[in-house]
C-alpha cells in the first residue's frame, strides 16, 4: 500500500482494495495538491470536485476526442468512430440523442420486471451454500439487460462477454513503461477489438436483413440530417453501449456488496429499511466509482485552479477525489447511506454524464433488495476476494460469499 500512501503519484488502483489508504491519499493530495501540472509527461492532475466540474463542463477547451491518439490501425480506427466517449459536438450530441430516448426514466422504470426476472433466473440457478458472486449473478445480469436492449441473441452474448473483460482487464498487471510490454497490449487490445467489430458488422447485417424492436435496429435505420449512419459508426457505437453497459454496472454490484460488508452498521440499516437501498448504491458510487479517472485533452493555453495548462496537454480527472472532496461532501470518509445530497462523480460531468445512469442504479437496486429478501445472512468470505489489478478500473473479479 506504500505507494497509495505515500507518494504524490497517482495511487496504483490495483490496491483499492484497501479503500482506507486510498481515500486517505486522496483526501491528503487533493488538500495538499489540488490541481499538479507534470511539464514531462504533460499530464495535469485534477483532484477537486469543483475544477473537475469546470474541466467537464467546457468541452471546448477540454476535448475528449482522443482517436488521434490510439493507434491508426482498422481495429482501433472503426472501434472508436462512432464511440460517444471519445466524440465532441455536434456528432457528440447527434449520436447521443439517437439514443436518449430509450433511456429516460419512464423508459428504464420499465425495465424492472424483466430486470426481477433476469434476477430471479440467476438465482434459482445457485448451487450450494457458497457461490462467486461474480460469475454468477454481478456478471450476467449488466451484459443481459444490455445485449437484449441492443437485440444480440443469446447464444452469442458469452463471447461478447468475454472480450469486454478481456479488453478492460488488459494491461492492468503489465509495466506499460516497458516498450515491449506496452506494444503487447496494444497488439493484444487490436486484435480484440478487430474480434469484436467484426461481430458488430455481423449484428448489424442480421438486424439490417430482420429488423427488430431494438437499439442495434434503431441505429440502423436512424438518420442525422437525412444521412444514415455508415456501419463503421453503427459499430462503434454499438461496442461502446454493451461495454459501458456491461462492465461498470458489474463492477459497481461488486463494489455494492464489499461496502454493505465493510459497513455492517450500514447493512443492517439497509435490512431493516430497503428505502435505504439506493442511498448505498450512491454512496458506493461515490467512494468505489468503478472508473475513478476521466481523461481530457487541451486545446487551448488554460488554466486549472489557477495552474497554466498547455494546448496538447492531456487531463486526468480524478473522479474518485472529488467524491472525497470535503468542501462538497460532510464526512467524506463515512459510508454514509443517508447522506441528503450526494453529488458525487462516479457517472461523470457535462455532455458525456452517463447516458446508462438511470439503468445502472435500477439494477443495482433489483440485485440488492432481491439478495437481502432471498438470503438475509449473506457474507462476503473477505480473504478470497480478488480484485482487478488495472489501473482503470476499480472492482472485484471473483467475490465469493456465503450466502446461509
Ligand atoms: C454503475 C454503472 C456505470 C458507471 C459507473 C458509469 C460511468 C460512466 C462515466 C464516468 C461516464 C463519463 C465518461 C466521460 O466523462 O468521459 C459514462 C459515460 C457513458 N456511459 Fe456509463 N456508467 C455506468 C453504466 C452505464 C450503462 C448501464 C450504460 C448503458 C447504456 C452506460 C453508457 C454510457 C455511455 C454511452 C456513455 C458515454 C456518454 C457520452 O459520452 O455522452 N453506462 N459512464
Amino acid at each position: 500500500m506504500s505507494n497509495v500512501a505515500l507518494t504524490n503519484e497517482p495511487p496504483q488502483l490495483s490496491s483499492v482494495d484497501d479503500p482506507a489508504a486510498l481515500i486517505e491519499w486522496l483526501r491528503r493530495t487533493s488538500a495538499e495538491t489540488p490541481v499538479v501540472y507534470d511539464e514531462k509527461t504533460q499530464l495535469c492532475q485534477v483532484f477537486r470536485h469543483a475544477d473537475i466540474m469546470s474541466v467537464a463542463g467546457d468541452w471546448a477547451t477540454f476535448s475528449s476526442d482522443d482517436r488521434h491518439l490510439v493507434p491508426q490501425n482498422e481495429g482501433f480506427r472503426v472501434f472508436t468512430k462512432g464511440n460517444l466517449a471519445s466524440l465532441d459536438p455536434p456528432r457528440h450530441r447527434q449520436l447521443k440523442n439517437l439514443v436518449t430516448k430509450v433511456f429516460t426514466p419512464r423508459v428504464v422504470a420499465k425495465l424492472e420486471p424483466r430486470v426481477q426476472e433476469l434476477v430471479d433466473d440467476q438465482l434459482n440457478h445457485f448451487d450450494g451454500d457458497e457461490v462467486d458472486l461474480v460469475s454468477g449473478l454481478t456478471n450476467p445480469i449488466p451484459a443481459l439487460v444490455i445485449a437484449e436492449l441492443l437485440g444480440i441473441p443469446v447464444d452469442d452474448r458469452e463471447q461478447f462477454q468475454h472480450w469486454a473483460f478481456e479488453m478492460v482487464g488488459i494491461g492492468g498487471e503489465v509495466d506499460v513503461t516497458d516498450p515491449d510490454a506496452a506494444e503487447k497490449v496494444l497488439a493484444d487490445l487490436s486484435r480484440i477489438m478487430t474480434e469484436m467489430n467484426a461481430f458488430a458488422f455481423d449484428q448489424i447485417a442480421r438486424h439490417r436483413a430482420h429488423p427488430r424492436d431494438d437499439l442495434i435496429t434503431s441505429l440502423v435505420d436512424a438518420e442525422v440530417d437525412g444521412m444514415r449512419l455508415d456501419d463503421e459508426e453503427i459499430a462503434g457505437f454499438v461496442l461502446l453501449l454493451f461495454l459501458a453497459g456491461h462492465v461498470t454496472t458489474t463492477l459497481t454490484l461488486g463494489s455494492l456488496l464489499l461496502c454493505l460488508d465493510d459497513n455492517p452498521t450500514a447493512a443492517t440499516a439497509v435490512r431493516t429499511n430497503p428505502d435505504l437501498i439506493p442511498g448505498a448504491i450512491e454512496e458506493t458510487m461515490r467512494q468505489r466509482p468503478p472508473f475513478p479517472t476521466s481523461k481530457r485533452l487541451v486545446t487551448r493555453d488554460t488554466e486549472i485552479g489557477g495552474v497554466p495548462v498547455p494546448e496538447g496537454a492531456g487531463v486526468v480527472l480524478w473522479l474518485a477525489a472529488g467524491n472525497h472532496d470535503p468542501d462538497v461532501f460532510d464526512d467524506p470518509g463515512t459510508f454514509d447511506v443517508a447522506r441528503s445530497r450526494n453529488s458525487h462523480l462516479g457517472f461523470g460531468a457535462g455532455i458525456h454524464f452517463c447516458l446508462g445512469a438511470g439503468l445502472a442504479r435500477l439494477e443495482a437496486r433489483v440485485v440488492l433488495r432481491t439478495l437481502l429478501d432471498r438470503f438475509p445472512d449473506l457474507r462476503v468470505d473477505r480473504p478470497e476476494v480478488r480484485f482487478y489489478g488495472s489501473t482503470s478500473i476499480v472492482g472485484p473479479k471473483y467475490l465469493p460469499v456465503r450466502l446461509r
